[in-house]
């Protein structure tokens, strides 16, 4: 039976999920797998914590030059997150020979190419599927089931914590700071949630998704990113009532005018079937142009979640020796061969809060028209004796036009202000 020989950097939440996995389904791995595969070294400073799992102390190393120079390490874990050391401890794994196995998102998106490199020149393998949507295995559906498809796009609920923040405030009206209170208590949302809340996290996953889906490497920076701390539960009630629900979606598309990539929160039918996606789960949405719509849906998260997809890689790497590269050429340090979408097309929801008075809604109608804007509905509520709430939702426009009626709209003297802005799908 071959025998496997695994390293694990870090011990954290998705480091235990691997370690557990690897132990406890030793003798599954060999029945199913024929693969014999043990844990033959570990790196993590809190030696506690790897008590408390069990890990021996004997298959505890004290530096990444311990754990690649142990001949028994084929295949090392990197499961640290951030990129330093991360990308260091990669490096050395990779210039080692050694083949790596990463669920790190952030590091993936921003030296991908650089990690690629070394793993070329030493024939290693470079495997990162728990780095996107945690146990759904969209990349290796990605790169071995749809290769007979010219993908056209792909839109995800691809992080947890906002989807559970959005379907709190959606479900119980809650504000977004109740909702994130409820998230951090749960163990979704971190003490500091920026990466998640600001879609830093859905960005990077995105853009090495969209990478693989349109064989162009999408930088971070190809990336129109905006979170979900602006969202007001009151326009989620007035989309709910206009038979929308809302979702933090990373989205991309393969237009004519070139490939176009966002992050950002997004109104979608209610009968859509990313509207169903409740809670911290996750899904993928994909269309392609042999087999049309597929959708892939489950946990993005959790030690066993993102442990599962780790664990899914060791194998794949173990059972075949041939390396998987990047199917394209470009790469970060330049996209001359790319067009990406600067000015993207969308329909647009708005609220404002207006006088309520003879001609403000014509006066509020002819900034839209001037904008080349065309309105599909107009509702009115009214608020007190003069005032009134206007909400708006637009036709496909530029961004490039719809934001300058934005601000043409915020000079009016007769809106208070625009207090809802959210883009649609449809
Ligand atoms: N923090 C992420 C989420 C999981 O909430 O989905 C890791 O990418």
């Amino acid at each position: 039976m071959k025998k496997v020989g695994v390293a694990i950097l870090g011990l954290g939440v998705v480091g235990g999920g691997v370690y557990e996995i690897l132990t406890e389904k030793k003798e599954y791995f060999k029945k199913t797998q024929g693969l014999d595969i043990t844990v033959e070294s570990v790196l993590e400073k809190n030696k506690a914590r790897a008590q408390s799992l069990g890990v021996k102390s004997a298959v505890m190393a004290d530096s990444i030059e311990e754990v690649i120079s142990n001949p028994n390490v084929d295949i090392v874990v990197e499961v640290i997150g951030g990129t330093e050391p991360a990308r260091t401890f990669v490096l050395k794994a990779l210039m080692s020979g050694k083949t790596v196995v990463t669920s790190n998102k952030e590091l993936f998106a921003k030296y991908w190419t650089e990690l690629e490199e070394e793993a070329k020149k030493m024939n290693a393998g470079l495997f990162f599927e728990a780095s996107c949507v945690g146990g759904v295995p969209i990349i290796r559906v990605l790169q071995d089931g749809m290769q007979a498809n010219e993908i056209r796009s792909i839109k995800g609920i691809i992080n947890g914590t906002t989807n559970y923040i959005l379907t709190k405030m959606a479900s119980e009206n809650a504000s977004y700071e109740d909702a994130l209170k409820e998230a951090q208590k749960l163990g979704y949302a971190e003490f500091n949630p920026t990466a998640d809340v600001e879609g830093f996290d859905a960005t990077y996953k995105i853009s090495i998704l969209s990478s693989l889906a349109f064989n162009s490497k999408v930088c971070v920076e190809n990336v129109y990113r905006e979170g979900i701390t602006g969202v007001a539960k009151e326009d989620i009630a007035y989309g709910k009532s206009m038979g929308y629900t809302l979702k933090l979606l990373g989205i991309g598309k393969k237009t004519e005018n070139g490939i176009d990539v966002r992050v950002h929160p997004t109104f979608i039918r209610n009968g859509d079937p990313l509207a169903s996606v409740s809670d911290s789960f996750n899904a993928v949405h994909l269309v392609g142009d042999s087999v049309g719509e597929i959708m892939l849906y489950g946990r993005g998260a959790g030690a066993l979640p993102t442990g599962s997809a780790v664990v899914s890689d060791v194998i794949f790497a173990a059972k075949h020796n041939e390396c998987y590269y990047a199917p394209f050429k470009n790469n970060e340090k330049g996209n001359k061969e790319t067009k990406f979408v600067t000015d993207f097309t969308s329909m647009y929801y708005l609220r404002m809060a207006v006088k309520d008075a003879a001609g403000v809604l014509s006066k509020i109608a002819g900034q839209f028209s001037k904008g080349n804007i065309s309105l599909k509905e107009v509702k009115q509520t009214a608020v007190g004796e003069n005032s009134a709430e206007i909400v708006v939702i637009t036709h496909p426009a530029l961004e490039s036009n719809m934001q300058k009626t934005l601000e043409k709209l915020n000079k009016l003297s007769e809106v208070y202000g625009v207090k809802g802005f959210i883009r649609i799908e449809e």
